[in-house]
């Protein structure tokens, strides 16, 4: 029995200086866990609702008093003095009292936040490592560490829309550890921070996530320059580093076209856009290829792409195990992007994960645009067995705080690094 004493939010600024969502969690034994939220800014339509403040005087609206005031106040109150046997009761007993389907009333990241100091606090008095906490959740043993990819290029949302596409991200696919892909990682970047100073005179400024973000022509462009810049820190494109690609493609589709280049294109123009880039280009990850809506199409994308590349679904699954059991059934992807803000409890997100599993799904533990310096995700993501881990880039310490943490973790377990599928 894990019984909670106090309950305490903060309001902090994430990596866009933006505020989000941190909470504390005092339990009667003495252990302590705070936690901080993440927030997207290229965000699913189906995403729990993060709660802001609305107040145009302050941080444009986006101030979240009032989240952190229902975690002070009301979830404070309601939860100080229970205990829980589980995690899936304190969650089930913050649900409730949200009473809403989306957690608009109380705010997912008020929820989430409390979700997940309420972890830290029960690994603390388990005293045991979060990782390990979070292991037991999905009742499975430690296995292995997920295989980063890592954000290179960056356009979209995340750049000022610069180029269409979102993310061009490298996979380390012949990498043995942790320490080994951040090794090779850190090759690539600086040959494609060389490139693009070169080719583009542009010096290492970032976007969002860290990602470079030189003015590309074209997605054809980012893509052929990424593998130029493996090439140029001296590894075989494909055989030893390969690339992932979030096209992100809810961000530029419109009245049923997607306006990706000069030519507006129809579902089936875009998915033989998809299969040109597949063949030109080390592409072994393909992530929102479609929009989130484009669902009739999204089975065609699948069976085009099965075997070549894994059909990842970001916007279109929201972490959302209706959106999953819907997408199983059609057959419209093969792996999970899992976000736990984008449904808002660690519980269902668990629930997500185990059901992508049950489809034989791979899955990847993603952050967020806007990262907070918590390193909670690294350990969810050694916990939950992920296959792939998503932080963003190898700069900016919202990101290095994860893969730190991925390093501290390797050295203490010694679990080998993911297969690449
Ligand atoms: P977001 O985007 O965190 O800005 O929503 C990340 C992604 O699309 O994977
Ligand atoms: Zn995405």
């Amino acid at each position: 029995m894990f019984s909670i004493k106090r309950l305490t939010g903060l309001e902090i600024l994430d990596s866009r200086g933006r505020p989000t969502v941190q909470a504390t969690c005092a339990l009667a034994s003495g252990a302590v866990g705070t936690a901080s939220v993440p927030s997207g800014a290229s965000t699913g339509a189906a995403e729990a609702l993060e709660l802001r403040d609305g107040d145009p005087q302050r941080y444009r609206g986006l101030g979240c008093r009032r989240a952190v005031g229902h975690i002070n106040g009301e979830l404070n109150r309601a939860l100080a003095g229970q205990s829980f046997e589980q995690q899936s009761q304190l969650d089930q007993a913050m649900l409730d009292l949200d009473g809403t389907a989306n957690k608009s009333r109380l705010g997912a990241n008020a929820i989430l936040a409390v979700s997940l100091a309420f972890a830290r606090a029960c690994a603390a008095e388990r005293g045991v490592p979060l990782y390990q906490y979070w292991a037991g959740l999905l009742d499975q043993p430690l296995q292995t560490l997920p295989r980063p990819t890592i954000n290179l290029f960056s356009g979209g949302k995340h750049a000022g829309g610069q180029t269409t596409i979102q993310d061009v991200l490298i996979v380390p696919t012949s990498a043995h550890t942790i320490d080994e892909a951040l090794a090779m990682t850190f090759a690539v970047y600086q040959a494609a921070a060389e490139l693009s100073y070169h080719k583009y005179g542009m010096r290492a400024l970032t976007a969002d996530e860290g990602g470079l973000a030189p003015p590309f022509a074209s997605a054809e462009a980012m893509l052929a320059d990424a593998v130029e810049a493996i090439r140029n820190a001296g590894f075989e494109p494909g055989q030893e580093v390969a690339l992932a690609v979030d096209v992100a493609a809810s961000h530029f589709y419109q009245a049923g076209r997607y306006h990706l280049g000069t030519e507006p294109l129809d579902s089936r123009g875009m998915i033989a856009q998809l299969l040109t880039w597949l063949e030109r280009y080390p592409i072994v990850s393909l992530e929102d290829g479609l929009a989130e809506e484009d669902w009739a199409h999204w089975p065609e994308l699948r069976a085009a792409v099965a075997g070549r590349a894994l059909v990842l679904g970001d916007d279109l699954l929201c972490t959302n195990s209706t959106r999953i059991r819907r997408a199983i059934a059609v057959g419209a992807a093969d792996a999970l992007l899992l976000k736990v803000n984008q449904i808002g409890t660690l519980s269902e997100a668990a629930e997500a994960c185990q059901l992508a599993r049950s489809a034989g799904w791979r899955v990847t533990i993603s952050a967020r645009s806007g990262e907070t310096e918590d390193n909670w995700l690294a350990d969810l993501a050694v916990g939950w067995a992920g296959d792939q881990i998503k932080v963003g880039s190898i700069t900016q310490s919202e990101r290095l705080a994860k893969y730190n943490r991925l390093l501290a973790i390797e050295a203490e377990t010694g679990l080998p690094l993911v297969n690449w599928p």
